[in-house]
């Protein structure tokens, strides 16, 4: 399997550490210095299901093939507009790719285990062409009054175009319970069952987090390094969830990796979940500092707690 096609879509709003500071205490220093992140966009005007169209549309622009030559559409979300029709649905609807059409969830490691199942897809003969959009809202599940987390997230879209080749791909994937992240929802009660009203933000425990992302990521990449039998030196990228500066570059020396084989956009846009990979990714192609044959890992960890790494060449 590769990619063949990158598009990416971001809300208009851009929220700047400082104007956060008018909304929670908190300051530009402490964010940029925790963090990394110096400004994020969130949605206001526009909807994710519009900004995950714009997403597709580039991205099967962007792989040279028609609407009708995508035979599934895989659509990655914490947070949906609507819990049902599947955004994949209603993408499958504007784009009229009339294809079997799936939302995942399996939170920030979502762009990874959605190669891996399109991979699966393809081997079977099942699809040759792939739709992955990879759509993100945290602004609407993060608690505006909780300066511990509203400062760390953006809502973005990523997408790519996959098809069948005869390149090897490998993926990893797991997940370990913790309690340390986590968002409830909020559903109706009903004559026979009452549902949980508290608090049904996204809850983390940023310490605890931190520490299996870094744990998490290091050993998902070296299983990724053995099992596929490459080794550092001939990958051209290494392409991680972009959640935090401070986790990245702890990854980044315990791999032993040079800055510039270490793309990173946080600074920008925050940590967007699902999206960050393909947006990030989506950067680097727009650039042109992809070339074809170049090899990618990529590396991401979420709530579950999911994590999983990856390499696939370009
Ligand atoms: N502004 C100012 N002060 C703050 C803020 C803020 N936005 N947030 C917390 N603080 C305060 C805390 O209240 C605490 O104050 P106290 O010492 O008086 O109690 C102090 O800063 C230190 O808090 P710590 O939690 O010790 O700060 P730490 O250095 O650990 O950084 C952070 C916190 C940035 C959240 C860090 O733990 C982290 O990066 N964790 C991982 C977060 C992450 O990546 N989550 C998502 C991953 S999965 C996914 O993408 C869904």
């Amino acid at each position: 399997m590769k990619i063949i096609g990158t598009g990416s879509a971001l809300p208009k709003k851009v929220l700047t550490n400082d104007m956060l500071s008018g909304i929670v205490e908190t300051s530009d220093e402490w964010i940029r210095t925790r963090t990394g992140i110096r400004e994020r966009r969130v949605l206001s005007d526009e909807t994710l299901t519009d900004l995950a169209l714009e997403a597709a549309r580039k991205s099967v622009e962007s792989a040279g093939v028609n609407a009708s030559d995508i035979d599934y559409i895989m659509c990655h979300n914490v947070c949906n507009d609507a819990m049902t029709p599947s955004l994949a649905a209603m993408i499958n609807k504007e784009l009229g790719a009339n294809c079997p059409t799936v939302d995942l969830n399996a939170a920030c490691t979502g762009f990874i285990y959605a190669l891996d199942m399109a991979d699966s897809l393809m081997k079977t003969g099942k699809a040759r062409n792939i739709l992955i959009v990879c759509a993100e809202q945290p602004s609407h599940f993060v608690d505006w009054t909780q300066r511990e987390t509203c400062v760390l997230f953006g809502d973005a879209v990523g997408a790519v175009v996959v098809t069948q080749s005869d390149d090897d791909c490998f993926f990893k994937m797991s997940t370990q319970y913790t309690d340390a992240l986590y968002c409830s929802d909020a559903w109706h009660d009903t004559p026979f069952q009452k549902c949980k009203k508290e608090n049904n933000f996204l809850y983390m425990r940023g310490r605890d987090v931190f520490r299996m992302a870094v744990t998490n990521c290091c050993k998902d990449i070296k299983y990724v390094f053995e099992k596929s039998g490459i080794s550092s030196s001939e990958v051209s990228y290494f392409l991680l969830h972009q959640a935090n500066l401070r986790i990245l570059e702890a990854v980044r020396h315990e791999m032993n990796v040079a800055e510039d084989k270490f793309p990173m956009n946080l600074d920008k846009y925050g940590n967007t979940s699902s999206a960050s990979i393909p947006l990030l990714m989506d950067e680097l192609n727009k650039a042109g500092k992809l070339h074809r044959g170049d090899l990618l890992v990529l590396s991401a960890f979420g709530a579950g707690f999911t994590s999983g790494a990856g390499v696939i060449k370009w």
